[in-house]
């Protein structure tokens, strides 16, 4: 992927190649709205198409979103009934149009625990778009940080790693995220300055950007203004960088 030309005016190497977004902020923006909270999801939804081309155009390989966290089954049935649907509507309505687009669909967290026809609906839409290479967008579904950790070490005990050959490396191996490289820039909208359970791990030496505006209202413009950010940061992955 040619990060050359790219829109921003930024040299290749300024430009986040993998990007993760916390996308909160949905239901705020419906209440102010008078509208239910369903509404602020779909609202959410409708952006997430814009967020994406926006990346394409941008020049960024890979789009982490935060869809639907372990936690988020304890939010009200029907908000949960309604999130679920919308993942299935997103693939039976946008599949062939993300596909045209040379997105590659993948999912992170745990299949299991989502209902079996949603599951397998999962399963064919990664299948079917497995060879783009446009995009990466990687869905994180029925995700946890610490489930991820979990799974991981569940893994290594039952294969029977020798604990004293387990090094990082190693251990992202087990990872939902493998193989895709860690996040640089972590976006979260709607205000907070918390990780909630998201990329605990691969977030080590992320770049974090929070900003108030609410997820539905996160246009291409507040993506610019975050990678500008992310742009201007000095990374030094917890050394010193020697200046002359
Ligand atoms: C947080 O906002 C948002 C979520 C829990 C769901 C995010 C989901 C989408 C944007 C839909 C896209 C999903 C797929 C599967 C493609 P919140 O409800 O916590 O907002 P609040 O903090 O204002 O209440």
């Amino acid at each position: 992927m040619t990060t050359e030309h790219n829109p921003l005016g930024l040299p290749p190497e300024k430009i986040p190649r993998h990007v993760a977004i916390i996308m909160d902020g949905n239901g705020r923006w419906a209440r102010q709205r008078g509208l239910p909270r369903l509404a602020g999801h779909r609202a959410g939804t409708e952006n997430l198409r814009r967020i994406l081309e926006a990346c394409v155009e941008f020049g960024i390989e890979i789009l982490t979103i935060y869809a639907f966290s372990t936690e988020n089954w304890y939010r009200p049935p029907n908000e949960v009934r309604g999130l679920m649907s919308i993942l299935e509507q997103v693939i039976d309505r946008e599949l062939e149009e993300l596909n045209q687009q040379g997105v590659q669909l993948r999912h992170i967290g745990r299949l299991e625990g989502i209902r079996p026809d949603l599951q397998a609906k999962i399963k064919q839409a990664i299948e079917r778009t497995k060879h783009n290479d446009r995009l990466i967008l990687n869905v994180a579904f029925n995700y946890g940080g610490r489930a991820e950790i979990l799974d991981a070490c569940r893994r290594i005990l039952r294969e029977g790693l020798d604990p004293d050959t387990l090094d990082e490396e190693t251990f992202s191996r087990y990872l939902y995220t493998w193989p895709l490289p860690d996040p640089d820039l972590i976006i979260r909208t709607g205000g907070e300055y918390r990780l909630s359970n998201f990329l605990i791990w691969q977030a080590a030496y992320a770049e974090i950007y929070s900003t108030p505006t609410l997820w539905p209202d996160f246009d291409k413009e507040e993506l610019r203004k975050a990678i500008l950010e992310y742009a201007s940061r000095e990374r030094r992955f917890g050394r010193v960088l020697e200046k002359v």
